[in-house]
């Protein structure tokens, strides 16, 4: 059985749909995003998981049970939030002690379990400091030290690391997942940034105006995006305007808008006429000098027309002849600086053609 299973979940605004019809479950120990863009829901949806707020219709179940009426302090949840909410006139240690005193365990008790906690948060200097002299990231170790202490069945985390800058946000993300594993405890973790869900999860729940559009794990959502909203808003992705123009049990035919037709494995309930995408992603795009046009199948020509340097990798823009812009990524994995082309350089470009994937448009 699922440790948290949401069923037909809707919670409405007025007449507007924050969550519309959200069915998900999450099993012991995962580490489970919620992913999306500002105002898709996610908030929404956690306030439900804690009680915070009810749903409309739906039901959320715990280990089985129906927790529409167990109040938020009666449920094995804990939240923490971007903004920390630790209190300012207390230490370190009386802050993450505060949920077992609240909880009334015996004073030797809590000592050794703030003493482990802070370890766990690798926070043990730091127990007899107050908030206000602490690190951003330090404060949030406190806070997740804090959410662990009552050993919650899950840990509902809203944006959490959404306040520190790039670089510590990314040790956070690694301590994160190896908190995670040794407390061994449900984390159900809300972004909207999708480097940091496809760094942190097992899986995905990936939402959009209030809806669940894929679940799955990292490499699925990234690989085999459901949709063209999807592949869109998970990393980089080339997408171009294509219609079936026809189909069979061992073939799909595409036309592509200025690009002439491909053909790809068939996919079910696709039909001759239907319009979508064609996405490629960048990094299975090769960018090759005209001169080699013979020798590469599938070639198209066109023209740099920009190009950005980031270091461990350069992303080209190609304008094809048709118009059509295709982004590339090259590894600069030689020393130095690569420049493999410049700007206005004659080129081709060609990706393989079972790396494209067709994505259709439904109503
Ligand atoms: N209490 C509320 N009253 C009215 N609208 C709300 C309320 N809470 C959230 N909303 C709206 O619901 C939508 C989803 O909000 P939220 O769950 O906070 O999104 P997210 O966390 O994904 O950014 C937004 O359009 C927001 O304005
Ligand atoms: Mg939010």
């Amino acid at each position: 059985m699922a440790l948290l299973e949401l069923r037909n979940v809707i919670r409405r605004f007025g007449d507007f749909t924050a969550v519309d019809n959200v069915s998900l479950s999450i099993e012991a120990g995962e580490f489970f995003t919620l992913l999306g863009p500002s105002g898709c829901g996610k908030t929404t949806l956690l306030r439900m998981i804690a009680g915070f707020d009810v749903p409309d219709s739906g039901q959320i179940f715990l280990d089985g049970q129906d927790i529409a009426n167990t109040l938020p302090e009666k449920r094995p949840v804990h939240t923490v939030f971007q903004s920390y909410a630790l209190f300012p006139h207390m230490t370190v240690t009386d802050n993450v002690a505060f949920p077992l005193k609240m909880s009334k365990v015996a004073p030797a008790e809590i000592k050794k379990r703030v003493e482990k906690a802070l370890e766990e948060v690798q926070l043990p200097k730091f127990a007899h400091r107050f908030p206000h002299e602490l690190s951003g990231g330090q404060k949030q170790r406190v806070a997740f030290a804090r959410g662990l202490i009552n050993r919650p069945r899950l840990l509902l985390m809203d944006e959490p690391l959404g306040a520190l800058d790039a670089k510590l946000r990314e040790d956070m993300q690694r301590e994160l997942i190896s908190l995670q594993k040794e407390v061994g405890i449900t984390f159900i973790f809300v972004t909207h940034s999708q480097d940091e869900a496809l760094a942190l999860s097992q899986r995905i729940a990936v939402m959009n105006l209030g809806k669940v559009e894929q679940i799955g794990t990292p490499s699925v959502i990234y690989g085999t995006p459901a949709n063209r909203f999807i592949a869109d808003f998970i990393g980089k992705i080339n997408l171009m305007e294509a219609q079936v123009t026809q189909i069979s049990n061992t073939a799909m035919t595409l036309e592509i808008n200025g690009l002439g037709t491909t053909v790809l494995p068939p996919k079910k309930e696709i039909q001759a006429g239907d319009q979508g995408v064609i996405a490629i992603r960048p990094e299975q795009v090769a960018v090759h000098a005209l001169a080699k046009q013979a020798e590469i199948p599938h070639a198209h020509t066109g023209k740099v027309l920009d190009f950005l340097y980031v270091g461990d990798v350069t992303t080209y823009v190609i304008e094809l002849d048709s118009g059509i812009q295709i982004e590339a990524l090259l590894a600069n994995s030689s020393p130095g600086r690569a420049r493999f082309f410049e700007v206005d350089d004659p080129v081709i470009v060609s990706w393989p053609q079972e790396a494209a994937q067709f994505l259709v448009d439904r109503p």
